[in-house]
């Protein structure tokens, strides 16, 4: 079976799904801590096996070139890492010539800084992960971060004109008393919000159990406050998405425990270091670093990547059932990208 179907210029996985989507984790380094991500002495992988910005640019156009429509640029956190912008500007230029989005997900540290030069690189919509609106909280949560850079990173973003999703990681204990109130807050502030599931990837210091909140709850929990009609939106993620009839705004969930949504999946994700993940939540992945130096030709690092799709499992096996749940996998969310 050949993955790449040239004809049509998609790669197809041996599942049928087509795959259109790369997420690319341009740094696994944060300038935030938090608590179901990361461990507080997170170890990074070493400098010097990074790629590139020029290789990096170069993996992606390759992939574009295999039918890649949608790009997104994740983490760690994207903005920390020196000279990104240099990959938006080329990537930018791709626009238009196969590629259809360039968008990025953010924790918003850096966003004042960059927004507008975002925007002007095609940027049009952008995902902020924000999971309370209290300082004291947001502080326990993400250990390092602060609340008003992020508020005000987020007005830039406005200003600058990007739409802005808000990412909320449903958190029980810690923001289930304020569900509510971010909805409301990010509707009045025209942006949709997202809440996710948390995964058992990587070890963290905190049980899983203990932070698991599944959105089947949190659900019943708005359904108090909004009445939720289900809604056909479709971003191209997995979130499945309701109208909040009081706000007119949008609520987005990502339910990888309670409601697996992998028959539909699109995407793939590329390391830092050049490592294709097939799955979030599987182990396997091909290393695109050394066909990528080994010659300036891309064939090689093309049949890498058509081998890789072959490889691409039917789905993720997330599980938190128990206390001491053991991860899925090892690697943090930071490594692959959210
Ligand atoms: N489970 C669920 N979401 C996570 N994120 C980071 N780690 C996890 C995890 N273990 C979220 C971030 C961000 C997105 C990229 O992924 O909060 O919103
Ligand atoms: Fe950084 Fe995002 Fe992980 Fe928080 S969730 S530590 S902001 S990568």
């Amino acid at each position: 079976m050949n993955a790449h179907n040239a004809a049509t210029d998609t790669i197809i996985d041996p599942f049928g799904r087509a795959v259109s989507y790369l997420r690319v984790s341009v740094t696994d380094r944060c300038d935030f801590r938090c608590v179901y991500c990361m461990s507080e002495d997170m170890a990074f992988l070493p400098k010097k096996d990074l790629l590139t910005l020029e290789e990096l640019d170069r993996l992606c156009s390759i992939f574009i070139d295999k039918g890649v429509k949608k790009l997104r640029i994740t983490g760690g956190e994207p903005l920390v890492r020196r000279d990104i912008m240099t990959l938006f500007r080329s990537l930018s230029k791709k626009l238009g010539n196969g590629l259809e989005e360039l968008t990025l997900t953010t924790n918003g540290s850096q966003l004042e800084r960059y927004a507008q030069e975002l925007a002007d690189c095609g940027v049009k919509r952008i995902n902020v992960s924000l999971d309370t609106l209290d300082p004291v909280k947001f502080r326990a949560i993400t250990r390092w971060g602060d609340l008003d850079r992020v508020l005000n990173g987020i007005e830039a973003a406005q200003k600058a004109g990007l739409s802005i999703k808000i990412n909320a990681v449903a958190l029980k204990g810690v923001n289930d008393g304020e569900i509510n109130s971010i909805v409301r807050w990010s509707h009045d502030e025209g942006m949709d919000i997202t809440f996710i599931e948390v995964m058992p990837m990587g070890d963290i210091e905190p049980d899983r159990y203990d932070q698991y909140w599944p959105l089947t709850e949190v659900k019943q929990h708005l359904a108090e406050a909004f009445t939720m009609a289900d809604i056909n939106h479709q971003t191209g993620g997995p979130a499945r998405y309701v109208r909040a009839q009081e706000t007119g705004g949008r609520i987005g969930f990502i339910t990888p425990l309670t409601h697996n949504f992998c028959e539909s999946c699109n995407r793939v994700r590329l390391t830092c270091t050049g490592m294709l993940y097939m799955c979030l939540g599987q182990d396997d992945s091909a290393d695109l670093r050394a066909p990528l130096r080994a010659s300036s030709s891309n064939d090689l690092v093309s049949r890498a990547i058509d081998n890789a799709i072959l490889r691409k499992p039917k789905g993720h096996d997330f599980i938190i059932d128990r206390v001491g749940t053991r991860p899925a996998v090892q690697r943090h969310m930071s490594v692959t990208g959210g």
